[in-house]
């Protein structure tokens, strides 16, 4: 590793910046002792609440330093790309929505990676699932960085290169490895091993870092502090945005390697061309509360605010009810929601109340026949509309645990809920030479087709359809919940569960995030967590729903959400998993007012 100058500030002087990046060179050193990671915290002053402690930390760090919700979000996704960087980083995407407290108003920021120009409806037909994964042609145009220059510059108290500061210490000192990191690595080691910087990066001597021992990225921490000092452009358009560029187009294959690695059609250009966008949030009203989520091109919001809809217009909500009307909306989800710069998502009709009694007719007592038949929001609306099941659904990718997701508040009550990802656990598999970070692959996301009609077939510039549901609930005007989950497609189902159970089961938020979940996705069966089944199969089976296991790694865990709930007199409680994906960090800047 060459060696770099570091100022009394810690930042890089440009003589060390402008040298060629060195291949990654991770240290493994004896851990400092062991912290301890809490699931949930209440307080005052801001919370926040990830799936890691020294993501957690960062966030809490910059709240503390006086910066607001978006700063701390900013700093909290830079630094779950070093410490969940197989769910998270500067070359992927998000979604994010943002209460800002001093307007009282909800408002979302789009950082969706796009298709490259070159990238035609038919560019993804009959490429085998797999081989797309880990690929050059898989990548988007990066969307992240653009997401934060734009949510700081409107929303945040920060520059970009304060934001960064937390993560480049992590990346700098490093991180203890825990058994999830292990894990993940582990997974996907046969083709990080196919790929040679992803190879150096993560798998020092050929194998995973072992639990307990500290993992260091300084690639990526000298990536995050040029990046601070160039700006967004050297990314979108830049020398960093032509690294990317070369990559995706010649991935650092290892010589000997039998695997076929298709390469990306991305140009400089489409970097250039890059926008993120801030969107009105979706809306929904739901006993009375606001629900905000993500607009198209996620189906986050729609999804969720649909199934909400339909269960509002039923005389009872239970499971079955949960189930039924997930089944329905996904139906809808599936035929209608794309990114809507390419094709007209009637989101005003789904979200409508019209819509959703003449959907929620369709529940009866017992589960509806497989595959459930979209609807037809067109604004003309019968109390209760007959429908014949569809003769088929649309085939599902396997719906892993990927992507992250963030909850943070500050002082003045401003609120963020943050959804990140590089598409599948461990993106495309391929690092950036000497920049220690992964490519996402969420063109992945795209319907490969052939699949006339669909709305999310690949296009020039295209933003492929997400299911990222990151959601703020208000009541009165105020924040109530924040709530949000990795998990590809499921993301939607757990985001639904939480509030359901919340809201009408009337558990704590706590329970509602620890309580075993199922996802009903228009699926012949409903997955089910073991402890789902063991509790509840007999009743569900009894009014004929089919439950199933769900596949790993990890098997037998939907999601890993994040969340918050603001109690009396400024007081907020913080929430992560007890333990799926192995637990969260809630944490809060004080424990008194
Ligand atoms: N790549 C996960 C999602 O966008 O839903």
């Amino acid at each position: 590793m060459r060696s770099v100058v570091v100022t009394s500030l810690g930042v890089l002087t440009l003589a060390g910046l402008l040298a060629p990046p060195a291949e990654a060179a991770p240290a493994v050193h004896t851990p400092p002792p062991k912290e301890v990671k809490r699931p949930v915290a209440e307080g005052y002053g801001g919370a926040v609440a990830t799936v890691d402690l020294d993501a957690s930390k960062a966030a809490l760090t910059v709240l503390r330093q006086g910066g607001n919700a978006m700063d701390a979000a900013v700093a909290g996704a830079a630094a779950l790309g070093v410490t969940e960087p197989y769910s998270a980083g500067l070359a992927g995407g998000g979604f994010l929505v943002y209460y800002d407290a001093r307007h009282r108003k909800v408002t979302t920021i789009d950082g969706r990676e796009t298709a490259p120009r070159a990238m035609t409806s038919t560019a993804l037909e009959g490429i085998p699932f797999a081989e797309a994964v880990s690929s050059g042609l898989s990548v988007g145009v990066p969307g992240s960085v653009a997401q934060w220059d734009l949510a700081l510059r409107k929303y945040g108290t920060m520059s970009l290169r304060q934001a960064l500061r937390p993560a480049i210490e992590i990346a700098d000192k490093g991180f203890v490895v825990d058994q999830t990191f292990y894990d993940q690595t582990q997974q996907n080691a046969d083709r990080f091993a196919d790929f040679t910087p992803t190879a150096a990066l993560y798998l020092p001597g050929g194998q995973p870092p072992p639990v307990g021992s500290v993992f260091r990225n300084p690639d990526l921490a000298r990536t995050y502090r040029e990046l601070g000092i160039r700006g967004p452009a050297w990314l979108y358009g830049g020398d960093l945005g032509r690294e990317i560029v070369n990559t995706v187009k010649k991935p650092p294959v290892r010589a000997g390697a039998t695997r076929n690695v298709r390469s990306g059609l991305m140009e400089v250009s489409d970097l250039r061309a890059y926008r993120a966008l801030e969107r009105p949030p979706t809306k929904v009203t739901y006993k009375g509360l606001d629900v905000y989520g993500m607009a198209p091109p996620s189906s986050g919001g729609s999804t969720v605010g649909e199934a909400l809809n339909i269960l509002e217009a039923l005389p009872k909500i239970g499971l079955h009810e949960y189930l039924e009307a997930s089944r329905l909306a996904f139906a809808d989800r599936n035929a209608y929601v794309g990114d809507p710069a390419y094709t007209r998502v009637p989101l005003g009709d789904l979200l409508s109340d019209g819509f959703a009694k003449e959907r929620a007719c369709l529940i009866g007592p017992r589960a509806m026949p497989h595959p459930a038949a979209p609807g037809s929001p067109d604004g003309s609306y019968s109390a209760c509309a007959s429908a014949a099941p569809a003769a088929s659904a649309p085939e599902e990718k396997k719906e892993g645990p990927e992507t992250t997701h963030l909850v943070v508040t500050d002082r003045w009550g401003d609120v963020a809920a943050y959804n990140i990802t590089i598409e599948q656990t461990g993106g495309s598999g391929i690092v950036v030479p000497g920049r220690g970070i992964l490519l996402n692959n969420e063109l992945t996301d795209f319907t490969f087709g052939p699949a006339p009609g669909d709305p999310n077939l690949p296009a020039p510039g295209k933003r492929p359809r997400s299911s990222m549901a990151p959601t703020i609930v208000l009541k009165d005007g105020r924040p109530l919940l924040a709530v949000g989950s990795p998990g590809g497609a499921t993301i939607i189902t757990t985001v639904l569960q939480i509030l359901v159970n919340r809201l009408d089961f009337g558990m704590s938020l706590p329970d509602a995030v620890a309580a075993p979940r199922a996802s009903q996705r228009n699926t012949a069966a409903t997955q089910a967590e073991p402890a789902f089944t063991q509790r509840y199969g007999a009743e569900l089976t009894a009014l004929g729903h089919t439950l199933t296991d769900v596949p790993g790694p990890p098997a037998g865990e939907i999601g890993a959400a994040t969340g918050l709930e603001f109690l009396r007199d400024g007081k907020v409680q913080a929430v992560a998993e007890p333990a799926r994906r192995g637990g969260g960090s809630a944490l809060v800047v004080g424990t008194h007012r």
